[in-house]
């Protein structure tokens, strides 16, 4: 696969940013990281090893290249040696308004100006950043989710001056990556991918909360449906019914629609610590919940 840029600048650390970097690196590209703690690296890169092998999840990148690439990539806590040179930067820090535009600027002090700047973001676009790039024509946004785990697709969206061949570089990009583009045409929350699934909590978190059904007889119609091992509400207790909550609230916080609020259960469960699997309850309890077992989905004579 040809590769749209040699240099690619991954800003913060953390759970995404250090799944870019590696993923990038293993296509090729040399690869610098960047961000304020000094043992951010190290910290994710032990704790992506230990998650995987936990959870027995076989990551898109081979076990065997996992050391090589990441003494491959050069990490720093210096922004001006981690963007120099760069072709393309991407950040991946905090879920915070502030913080990004903050770092928007750094970016554009320390990397050259052909260097075009994309957002991890999963619920901001491009546009609320664009200015403080002060190269808002060469801005995108660039949605992983959770790439190493085998979710080979990222969203792409421009902003509101992003130039054509800037869209088409981010997509040779991501493919580049072994990963598909889902190409959004104009700004809309929650991209592509995030805007379906974010359909489907809300009416399924509205028909429960409302009390228009049970959420098990929800998750039985999709899993017999859909094919699918799991339906919507196994899946929220997958993510965490506190994440889920704060992305629901981004939402409602930008149409103030009642119907986008989650329902008052919902908040209720949180605040009884009932997050989901990371807790042992959510909507089911775990490890062995009941959706998981052939009699949830087996007509009763
Ligand atoms: N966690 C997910 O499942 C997921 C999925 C898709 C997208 N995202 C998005 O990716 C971004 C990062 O999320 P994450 O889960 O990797 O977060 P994280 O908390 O694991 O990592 C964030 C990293 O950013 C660093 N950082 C914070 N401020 C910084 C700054 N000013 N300069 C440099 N580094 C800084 C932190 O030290 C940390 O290492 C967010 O925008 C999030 O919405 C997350």
């Amino acid at each position: 696969m040809s590769r749209p840029f040699e240099k690619v600048a991954v800003v913060g650390a953390g759970l995404l940013g250090a799944q870019i970097a590696l993923l990038s690196a293993y296509a090729g590209y040399k690869v610098n990281l960047y961000d304020t703690r000094e043992t951010a690296f190290e910290d994710t890169y032990k704790r992506l090893v230990g998650d995987f092998k936990n959870k027995g999840i076989t990551p898109i990148i081979p076990w065997d290249s996992w050391e090589t690439l990441k003494s491959e990539i050069q990490f720093s806590t210096d922004i001006a040696v981690a963007l120099k040179d760069a072709d393309f930067v991407i950040e991946a820090v905090f879920e915070n308004l502030e913080v990004k535009l903050d770092v928007f600027k750094k970016m554009n002090e320390n990397a050259p100006s052909k260097a075009i700047f994309a957002s991890n973001s999963s619920s901001m676009p491009i546009s609320r950043m664009e200015n403080a790039s002060g190269r808002p024509e060469k801005c995108i946004n660039a949605h992983f989710y959770q790439p190493l785990q085998g979710m080979i697709m990222a969203d792409i969206a421009p902003g509101s001056k992003t130039l054509p061949e800037v869209m088409e570089k981010g997509e040779a990009w991501i493919t580049s990556l072994g990963c598909i583009p889902l190409k959004v045409n104009k700004e809309i929350l929650g991209f592509c991918f995030n805007s379906v699934w974010r359909a489907i909590k809300r009416q399924t978190l509205y028909m429960w909360g409302n009390d228009y059904v049970d959420f098990r007889d929800i998750d039985r119609a999709w899993k017999i449906f859909s094919k699918m091992p799991i339906g919507p509400f196994g899946l929220m207790d997958m993510v965490g019914l506190d994440v889920v909550y704060d992305i629901e609230m981004v939402y409602y916080n930008e149409s103030k629609d009642p119907k986008d609020k989650p329902p008052e259960a919902f908040l209720e469960k949180i605040k009884r610590g009932e997050l989901g699997v990371k807790t042992g309850k959510g909507f089911y309890t775990y490890p062995n919940p009941e959706f998981l077992s052939p009699e949830f989905i087996k007509p009763k004579k």
